[in-house]
């Protein structure tokens, strides 16, 4: 492959190979020298037209942990403010020996766009409320590391489904390497194609879902991207669909606590709950570097 443009184009034969190659880079960023020269010659654009913290430092931790050349581009403070187009700004990157790009963008499709513009390999750190691929790649890798395998597993994705892109990007590795998702929000929050197009279930009551679930996928309220009110307010959002330690407690059963982050905590998670053991956040986390890593290692040719 020559991009990563979302898990719609991957086979779980390749979701299985990246996890696969990711086992053996997370052992890598254990070891005392965390380092490895595998892309030494290569030199990596991380090009972020939206804000994030995880996945461009992810990235970037990445690219030196593979010995990559690194340069780092944010819009807010660039010549896009000046009016410089997207196709434009990254051929200007790409003539200072670029070979590959990772691109953040708030518009739906932009990865697909330059990849058809420019000359250049591109990997998509999130595209508006389309698709966030590397973030489901760490997601099945924390899941599969924790339980073992993702195949028959009961996983559900609990929250603003309407405006995520790590819920279609999830549902696809999910259900592509053989898991059953159950998603769950207010009627007004999950995309009303959902169960058809998707083949998941659809839910609105979070009591019936924890029961019923392994894995407790939570996301954000995405209140930047809604342009009208979708429930009554966030004390209200919180009282049919938060959830603290003492719900999963009660549970009596083993249950895994994931969010992609950022967490509103005591809106979507309390802070107990999103601190509690059954969480696994963090190591969500650390193991999104050792997943990039096994992306930008097989894109640049590795076996
Ligand atoms: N999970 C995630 O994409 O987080 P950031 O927006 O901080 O990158």
């Amino acid at each position: 492959m020559k991009h990563l443009l979302g898990i719609s184009d991957l086979t779980a034969d390749q979701i299985t190979k990246i996890l696969d190659t990711a086992t053996h880079f997370k052992e890598v960023i254990n070891r005392p020298i965390k380092k490895v020269p595998s892309l030494r010659d290569i030199t990596i654009a991380n090009v972020f037209f939206e804000n994030s913290t995880r996945t461009r430092l992810s990235f970037e931790l990445a690219q030196k942990r593979l010995s990559a050349d690194v340069i780092n581009f944010a819009a807010s403070n660039s010549s896009v403010k000046k009016g410089e187009t997207l196709v434009d700004t990254v051929n200007n990157i790409l003539a200072m020996k670029v070979d590959m790009i990772v691109m953040r963008h708030a518009s739906v499709g932009a990865p697909h766009f330059l990849a058809k513009h420019v000359n250049a390999q591109i990997v998509n750190a999130g595209d508006g409320t389309h698709e966030h691929p590397t973030q489901a790649l760490l997601d099945c890798f924390s899941i599969r590391e924790k339980l073992g395998e993702i195949a028959g597993k009961k996983i559900a994705i609990i929250g603003d489904i309407l405006h995520s892109r790590v819920a279609l990007s999830d549902i696809l590795a999910f259900k592509k390497l053989g898991a059953e998702v159950m998603l769950c929000s207010p009627p007004t929050l999950v995309p009303k194609h959902a169960i058809e197009a998707w083949g998941v279930k659809v839910t609105h009551n979070l009591q019936e879902t924890l029961e019923w679930c392994d894995v407790a996928n939570v996301l954000r309220i995405q209140l930047e991207r809604q342009q009208i009110k979708y429930f009554p307010s966030l004390r209200e959002y919180s009282i049919y669909f938060g959830i603290n330690k003492q719900m999963l407690d009660n549970l009596n059963k083993e249950i895994v606590l994931m969010h992609p982050g950022p967490i509103n905590r005591g809106v979507e998670l309390s802070a107990d709950a999103a601190d509690s053991g059954h969480s696994i956040i963090l190591d969500q986390v650390e193991n999104g570097v050792a997943v990039r890593m096994a992306v930008l290692y097989l894109l640049a040719g590795g076996e």
